[in-house]
């Protein structure tokens, strides 16, 4: 070869003309899928509703109550429970489809509280094993044999010890959306009340569930509960009580942190068993909803400002408090309040990555008590794949790890090239930018109840047939099967 052959092959094969191998995820990396109780137990073939559906939380009276349903500010569907894919009987054959057709080796499920303390005679207790006493038996019978189910199809569980729902006995979302005046049981709001009973509650699932569990989620989406239950409930989205209240919105926020901080130390305090062994006995986290956030007109100063400011306020106040122990109580990005009670526990953050936010900014703020709430987010839902590398990013600038514990769209047949891909590719970009991922998990592995939607919004990788409770692989679910059989993009 000559030397001019030589270069004009040197050159042919230079790096970045060369096709892109697969990138991987690297060894011990989770792929799973993410449901959670409420959503997916009901509509059980044969268990007796009353059972299946557990009638004992604030999201049961929200989404059955006539009166509820009636009204138009709470939009909801009305959407009969039994239409749900009964996963509370049939959970054996949907572990058998996560670990055998599709290949994950995890899956993130939740725990109801309800199930397991119905009734109000549980906040008597004050210590965990008082709390015992008051545990429906047949819910700790079911969560045993749950667990081990999942132990059995070989898949490692990540449990949220909170994935919205309350017990009535600690909040009456229907009196409190009807007049948060008079309303007695006010969930949220009553924050000694709250951290009493969840310090306990956390602390009986990690006693009674952590020889199966070390991955423990808090909270799921905390500025959900705020956003859809107190300060923006729309179609979107209502959470109960669903009123607008900025100023107990912001409480609500704060008394979410100190909810979440208990359960940690709860959890760290009685699930003292390697499940797996890997020599830790259980990490906690908070399953925190991010988002990537634009400004409308990047040319525009104020839009500028009001995007870095709806980042702030959406991302970062609720993880400065979790993580750092930094209380901004007035939204003015400056903590006034160290907490060394708070700081410092958390092991990871879980992220739920769904949308990027574009913010018009405004000369004022929208609620003069909280300066930095001068934004005003014009478009709200918009799947923006290059946001998942932010995100892990935002994570990754508290120093901790993150787990994707839910990621997902409504699935049609092309959504796993023109969705879950570039997702993927851009995690794998974060990670290549220094951001430690640990795991992925799709939303969801069936079609299940959407909360205020009911049956209306689906995201299963496996389709619902509601009638015969049937599920069918989507075109995604074999894409997804594909990349974690890859372990690689
Ligand atoms: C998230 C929730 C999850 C599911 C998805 C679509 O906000 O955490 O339960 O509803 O949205």
């Amino acid at each position: 070869m000559g030397p001019l052959l030589i270069t004009a092959f040197l050159v042919s094969c230079k790096p970045e003309d060369a096709e892109p191998g697969p990138r991987s995820f690297g060894e011990g990396f989770l792929w799973g899928t993410a449901i959670a109780g409420f959503q997916v137990d009901p509509g059980c073939p044969t268990i007796d509703p009353a059972e299946c559906e557990d009638r004992h939380s604030d999201w049961f009276q929200w989404v059955t109550d006539p009166d509820l349903i009636a009204d138009s500010n709470t939009y909801l569907s009305g959407d009969p429970l039994a239409d749900g894919p009964g996963h509370y009987e049939l959970y054996v054959e949907d572990f058998r489809r996560a670990r055998e057709e599709l290949g994950t080796g995890a899956l993130r499920t939740s725990i109801e509280w309800s199930r397991l303390f119905p009734d109000g005679v549980a906040e008597s207790a004050t210590t965990v094993e008082e709390l015992a006493a008051h545990a429906d038996p047949v819910a700790v019978a079911h969560y045993h044999a749950y667990f081990d189910a999942i132990a059995s199809a070989g898949l490692v569980p990540l449990v949220t010890l909170n994935h919205y729902t309350l017990p009535l006995w600690l909040h009456d979302g229907k009196s409190c959306h009807f007049d948060m005046g008079t309303c007695t049981d006010r969930g949220w709001l009553d924050l000694p009340r709250m951290k009493a009973a969840l310090s306990l509650y956390a602390g009986f699932c990690a006693r009674e569930f952590g020889d199966r569990v070390d991955l423990w989620g808090t909270l799921n989406e905390p500025l959900a509960v705020v956003l859809a239950g107190y300060l923006l409930p729309s179609a979107d989205r209502t959470n109960p009580p669903g009123i607008v209240e900025p100023d107990l919105a912001v409480q609500v926020m704060f008394n979410e942190i100190e909810g979440h901080a208990v359960m940690v130390d709860a959890v760290h305090a009685y699930d003292a068993v390697d499940a797996d062994g890997d020599g830790l006995p259980s990490r906690v986290g908070l399953v925190a909803n991010l988002a990537a956030t634009a400004p409308l007109d990047p040319e525009n100063e104020l839009d500028v400002q009001g995007a870095a400011h709806l980042d702030y306020v959406y991302n970062r106040v609720f993880l400065n408090g979790a993580v750092l122990g930094e209380f901004d109580r007035n939204l003015d990005g400056v903590a006034e309040e160290h907490r060394d009670d708070i700081a410092g526990r958390m092991d990871f953050v879980g992220v739920n990555y769904y949308t990027r936010i574009t913010a018009r900014g405004l000369s004022r703020p929208l609620f003069s008590a909280y300066p930095w709430f001068d934004f005003y987010p014009e478009i709200l839902w918009e799947p923006y794949a290059p946001g998942m590398a932010d995100v892990v990013g935002i994570v990754e600038e508290y120093g901790l790890p993150s787990i994707i514990c839910e990621n997902g769209t409504t699935p049609d047949d092309t959504a796993g090239e023109t969705f879950l891909r570039p997702h993927l590719e851009s995690l794998r970009d974060g990670m290549d930018a220094g951001s430690r991922v640990e795991g992925y998990f799709w939303w969801s592995l069936v079609d299940n109840y959407e909360w205020n939607h009911g049956m209306g919004m689906r995201f299963g990788l496996y389709e619902l047939d509601i009638a015969t409770k049937a599920r069918t692989l989507r075109p995604i679910g074999g894409t997804y099967a594909e990349i974690v059989g890859a372990n690689a993009i």
